[in-house]
């Protein structure tokens, strides 16, 4: 039988299936609409979402807001989590072994919300679900599909901060992720007009 997002919560909370939950502050799951058609993957939590327990609450997730906001997407309507759920030491790439070990939630996460597309946010999530071998520069806006699901890929907003030259690139990928969104008839309150 499929986990309940309780059960999930609370296998989330008591996880030590690797060392990243002993330098952590608290675990941070993930947030949004538990039913959304769309779901976002970042990497892993930095100091801010360490602290507060939520994804993308700092500097790179509120350019995620506005990004989102952009395609006329309210954040709460989506669903937001990373590929592991607890920070690195000093915002480090998360190891292979950390993501093979948190991969459980993960696909949990994803068999909960049953996404209609998934948008994967920077390199971590690539190799996280798309396979170690691809690469975000020359894999983004373009559909991949795992599990049955459309998955696209986009650089991670806080590469966006680092180099504004990448943003033309993002915005284009948000644009194919929201027509696949209308082709779909997700969203059908939201979406509708140019954006
Ligand atoms: N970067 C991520 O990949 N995830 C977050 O939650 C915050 C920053």
């Amino acid at each position: 039988m499929r986990t309940s997002w309780a059960q999930l919560s609370q296998e989330i909370s008591a996880c030590a299936n690797c060392a990243l939950c002993e330098g952590c502050m608290q675990k941070v799951p993930g947030q949004g609409d538990p039913n959304a058609a769309l779901m976002l993957i970042g990497e892993g939590p930095g100091q801010q979402e360490d602290n507060q327990g939520l994804a993308f609450v700092g500097p790179a997730g509120q350019l995620l807001t506005k990004m989102l906001a952009a395609i006329q997407l309210p954040r709460e309507r989506v669903y937001i989590c990373n590929i592991v759920k607890c920070r690195p030491p000093q915002n480090r790439t998360p190891l292979p072994e950390e993501m093979e070990a948190c991969r459980t939630h993960l696909l949990a996460q994803w068999a909960l919300v049953q996404p209609r597309v998934v948008l994967l946010l920077g390199a971590t999530a690539v190799q996280g679900v798309l396979g170690e071998s691809y690469r975000i520069t020359r894999c983004h806006g373009q559909w991949y599909e795992r599990g049955g699901v459309p998955v696209l890929a986009t650089f991670h907003p806080s590469a966006l901060l680092r180099d504004e030259s990448k943003k033309r690139d993002a915005w284009m990928d948000l644009k194919i992720v929201r027509q696949k969104l209308i082709e779909l008839g997700a969203y059908p309150d939201l979406l509708k007009g140019e954006p």
